[in-house]
């Protein structure tokens, strides 16, 4: 757990996010495994996702979504100073994503990294690049959250080819001039609850094989009950724990962001913390699970739907694999 006490205050200065334009509905998925549109809808609120064409990669998206956050934040990519993208499917082992990312928009003066975080990816990265700028080393930072699910999710597996989809957001993190930015951050791990979720190949563990390959050990692997009861828990806890040290209410919150993962989870956490309906972004029936994606395309969607303006006191939450929690709160700055 940790305070930005002491360094500058930082904020998010552009915000943008891009999903193929392919569309995978629950009506294609229930020619693919023993599922229906009914199902999908009631136990997760997910209607259609959107899936990359073949031969794209998790960076082909960040790319697009982080030209488009620097240009709304009035710079070049050559005002960019560090990236970090929280992804789960890189295009490859190495180079990271970040390299390929910094490669492709042309962020010349740029280092950064790749972030391994789940579904926390984008609370992960977006505190990451906050420390940063807000220790005065860097001036803006891009914080990515990019995920090609389609890569990894397991098609003859109904459990979990239901949830997933591809997408990325990317925000510029700035100093803060006018009080609006980011006020307070905490995060958790608990690896204990590791093979709840995992891809257990193609590491090093396990490198690739024709053996691993034939066990389909190369796609995600579940137990949706044990993720759905931690993701539940953690959600209100670590909302609650950050909203009481900075003396905040669910009346006091303008709008909740949390991990798109199931509408279940985010109206359960909701509901504890006192968040009415009208305060929560559920936008899964479009988009399903996008992994590190799924808080910068929820707070695309409020800002559009005008829900989200300056000034709004933002709560974001984040729950997933590893396990890996966070959650973030700030005052909403473009
Ligand atoms: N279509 C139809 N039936 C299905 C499907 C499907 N796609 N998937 C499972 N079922 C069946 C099961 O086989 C089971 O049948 P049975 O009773 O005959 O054995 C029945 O539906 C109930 O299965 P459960 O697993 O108990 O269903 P549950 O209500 O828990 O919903 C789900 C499953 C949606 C996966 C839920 O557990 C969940 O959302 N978990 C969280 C997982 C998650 O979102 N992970 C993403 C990454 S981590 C994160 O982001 C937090």
């Amino acid at each position: 757990m940790v305070k930005t006490a002491g360094f500058r205050m930082t904020k998010i200065s552009g915000l943008a996010t891009y999903v193929p334009p392919r569309l995978l509905t629950n009506k294609d998925l229930e020619k693919l495994v023993n599922t229906s549109d009914e199902w999908i809808l009631q136990r997760t609120g997910i209607r259609e996702r959107h899936v990359v064409e073949p031969g794209v990669g998790t960076s082909d998206l960040a790319a697009i979504a982080s030209r488009a956050a620097i240009a709304q934040a009035g710079l070049t990519p050559q005002d960019i100073d560090f990236i970090v993208v929280g992804t789960t499917t890189p295009d490859m082992m190495f180079p990271s994503t970040a390299c390929l990312v910094q490669e492709k928009i042309g962020a010349t003066k740029a280092w950064g990294f790749d972030l391994g975080a789940a579904c926390s990816g984008f609370t992960y990265a977006l505190t990451t690049a906050a420390h940063m700028v807000a220790a005065g080393t860097h001036t803006h930072a891009l914080a990515i959250g990019a995920d090609v699910m389609s890569s990894i999710i397991d098609y003859t597996d109904r459990s979990t080819c239901v949830l997933f989809g591809d997408g990325a957001g990317a925000v510029v993190v700035s100093p803060a001039t006018d009080g609006c930015g980011i006020i307070d951050f905490t995060h958790e791990v608990d690896g204990s609850g590791g093979d709840a979720l995992c891809m257990p190949a193609g590491g090093s563990l396990k490198p690739a094989s024709h053996e691993t390959v034939d066990q389909r050990l190369h796609y995600v692997k579940q137990d949706g009950q044990a993720v759905f009861r931690f993701a539940v828990r953690k959600t209100e806890e670590i909302c609650a724990r950050i909203m009481a040290r900075n003396n905040v209410t669910g009346q006091d919150i303008d709008l909740f962001v949390s991990h798109q993962a199931n509408r279940r989870i985010i109206m359960s956490a909701a509901e504890r913390l006192g968040l009415p309906p009208e305060k929560v972004v559920i936008n899964i029936e479009k988009y399903g699970n996008t992994t590190a994606g799924t808080i910068p395309l929820a707070l695309t969607e409020a800002v559009t739907d005008g829900r989200l303006k300056k000034g709004n006191l933002v709560l974001l939450a984040s729950v997933g694999a590893g396990f890996t929690v966070g959650s973030i709160l700030l005052r909403w700055s473009i």
